[in-house]
């Protein structure tokens, strides 16, 4: 005998309606609808039943007085089993209607229940704001799905992504797929490799994106390119990253930055429109890079609130407070920040701020308190009459105020400082959270140096198109070198990035170069792509967006991991499939592959 417990079947009961589509106008329709049982409330006789699909909830009710076999079964409607029922739509009673519920001005007196599938208890309510860990809802994501938030959120990918391709489509773009097993794309995150088994040895590199498919493609003619596609990198996670996220990548041929701005511009607004019913001001504000690190000390500003910093190193370079002199001596810099207000925060919220500047290397965060009575500070007896009357100027202080410097190195300086800002932009409650701000960050420097590897790296990345009037500047002073990247930024978030490349075969050997890079490495890494540009390349140029970034705005998640179906852990890992795994020693061995460490 079979042990499979016997179900009901479909038969020919077919849906007829989803829980969206129903409501007053229904009244007196037999329907049929299909979905879980959320919850099952037995009020003695009368038994009503949450029916939930992927659009909303249906009170079905069983009534013994209506059929006693259907309500007799109804006893055995658990969370989560699956239902079919037909019945007829009523008009909840006077008092009795919920305008929580889409449908809360009906019910569904049901004639006929299948049972469709039973379910285990299930780990978690299936309901929003359930108090459950992450990770067990990582583990059982199929059920964590089922929850109405996160189901909006696919549902609102799936209608971005249809939008954009819309927008793109008519703007004569053409979608081409682009290998996911090639080799290195340098985009500043380590690589996933592959094992390839037929040629012992080598191995793929998943692309971190289609960076050089795109320009291929502009070179092979195909002069608009986009694809919504999935992009690799083994890099540090955090709240807006994950190890394969998806990117809105395309590329155009015979355009200069503002071409490509306007195009990105104009995809922004539809997706909005579409998504959201929302008008946004396009053109966006643009910042030259130079500009944003100066009054807001990060590349990726949050422009919703003001707060900006200041540099007062011309003012305290000869003051008493060494500290101060040496940074500005040694070529460093000291900036401050004055957190208009804040003179009655305490010692132990110093010390936090404090903390907070120091995860990004600040050695310090010095302060003045504007008092009634004068200035409060452990740094104000070192400054002369002179200074502290510059200080008061430039940083419009104001009984009431606290200021805060760091001094270091700029990068140092602007970091911290910039993160400080950010944390008291939310904690002052400046930021008007129904706002998307955009704003444009370009004329980026082309290089930086990297201080651990000692030599100096793209900032976007190798194939990116100096300014035409820097080219002289790459070998004698590649840090002043400026690049025609841009960076579209949304709310303090980069969201999309891109440039004006490189077309000429010259050109891109001196950037090579210019990274420390010798003719035999480039040419082995690069061969294919210097041999396409001395083919007939046009200039061309683009960009590529962080598709999931966007959604999480979208759906004013502060988690990418809510608006992907199955992601990942900030350890790289799926706790549902557990993946990564070891595999096994036949495939390693066919592979010829020692594992030498492993984790426990
Ligand atoms: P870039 O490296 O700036 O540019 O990437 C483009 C955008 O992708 C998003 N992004 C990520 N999102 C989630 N998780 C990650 N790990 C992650 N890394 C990046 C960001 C970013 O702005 N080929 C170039 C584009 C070009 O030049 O056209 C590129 O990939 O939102
Ligand atoms: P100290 O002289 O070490 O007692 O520091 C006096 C004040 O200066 C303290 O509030 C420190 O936090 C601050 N300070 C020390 N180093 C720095 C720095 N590099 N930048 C800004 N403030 C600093």
């Amino acid at each position: 005998m079979s042990d499979v417990l016997q179900l009901d079947v479909l038969g020919n009961m077919r849906r007829t309606h989803t829980c969206r589509q129903l409501g007053v106008k229904n009244v007196g329709e037999e329907v049929v609808l299909a979905g879980w049982a959320q919850r099952r409330r037995d009020h003695g006789g009368v038994i009503f039943v949450d029916l939930r699909d992927r659009e909303g909830i249906t009170q079905v009710v069983f009534n013994p007085e209506m059929d006693e076999q259907v309500h007799l079964k109804a006893h055995e409607i658990r969370s989560e089993y699956v239902l079919c029922v037909r019945g007829r739509v009523e008009k909840r009673p006077e008092g009795m209607t919920n305008p929580n519920l889409l449908t809360g001005d009906i019910e569904v007196l049901v004639t006929e229940l299948r049972i469709l599938n039973f379910a285990k208890t299930p780990p978690f309510l299936i309901e929003d704001d359930v108090d459950v860990s992450e990770s067990i809802r990582l583990k059982y994501r199929y059920l964590d799905l089922r929850r109405p938030l996160i189901q909006q959120n696919i549902i609102r990918r799936h209608k971005a992504s249809v939008s954009v391709r819309n927008f793109l489509v008519q703007n004569g773009f053409l979608e081409i797929e682009t290998p996911v097993l090639t080799r290195s794309t340098p985009e500043g995150a380590r690589d996933y490799l592959v094992p390839s088994r037929v040629n012992p040895g080598h191995f793929y590199a998943l692309p971190q994106s289609p960076q050089l498919f795109k320009q291929l493609l502009m070179i092979s003619g195909f002069d608009r390119y986009y694809q919504i596609v999935r992009c690799f990198r083994d890099e540090d996670l955090r709240a807006d990253r994950q190890p394969e996220f998806t990117q809105i990548d395309m590329e155009m041929s015979f355009v200069g930055e503002e071409d490509v701005m306007a195009i990105a511009e104009g995809l922004m607004a539809s997706l909005f429109r579409d998504v959201m019913d929302m008008r946004i001001q396009i053109p966006f504000p643009r910042l030259d890079y130079d500009d944003a690190m100066n009054r807001y000390g990060l590349d990726k500003p949050d422009v919703r609130f003001g707060l900006e910093l200041q540099d007062v190193s011309d003012i305290v370079a000869g003051s008493g407070f060494k500290v101060f002199a040496d940074a500005v001596k040694r070529g460093g810099m000291v900036k401050a920040l004055n957190a208009k207000g804040c003179m009655e925060f305490s010692r132990k919220e110093i010390d936090d701020l404090t903390a907070l500047a120091a995860v990004y290397l600040a050695k310090g965060l010095a302060w003045i308190k504007v008092r009634e009575d004068g200035w409060q500070s452990p740094i104000v007896k070192f400054f002369s009459e002179a200074e502290k009357q510059a200080l008061a100027s430039r940083l419009d202080m104001q009984v009431g105020d606290l200021v805060f410097f760091v001094a270091d190195k700029a990068k140092i300086v602007n970091e911290a400082l910039g993160h400080l800002r950010n944390h008291l932009g939310k904690r002052l409650n400046l930021i008007d959270d129904s706002k998307f701000a955009f704003v444009w960050v370009t004329r980026f420097p082309m290089l930086e140096y990297d201080e651990t590897e000692k030599r100096y790296q793209a900032m976007h990345h190798p194939f990116t198109s100096p300014l035409e009037e820097d080219y002289d500047r790459l070998q004698d002073a590649p840090l002043a070198v400026k690049s025609r990247a841009y960076d579209l930024v949304l709310n303090g978030s980069e969201i999309g990035g891109g440039s004006i490349r490189i077309h000429q075969k010259e050109l891109q050997e001196k950037v090579f170069e210019a990274l420390g890079m010798s003719r035999e490495s480039y040419e082995e890494k690069f061969g294919f792509l210097l041999s396409a540009l001395e083919s007939g390349a046009p200039p061309h140029g683009g960009i590529a967006f962080g598709f999931d970034r966007l959604v999480m705005m979208l759906c004013g998640q502060s988690s990418i991991r809510d608006i992907i179906a199955f992601p990942k852990t900030q350890k790289a890992a799926c706790l549902m499939t557990n993946a990564p795994s070891e595999p096994s020693k036949a495939q390693l061995d066919e592979l010829g592959i020692r594992v030498t460490s492993v984790r426990v």
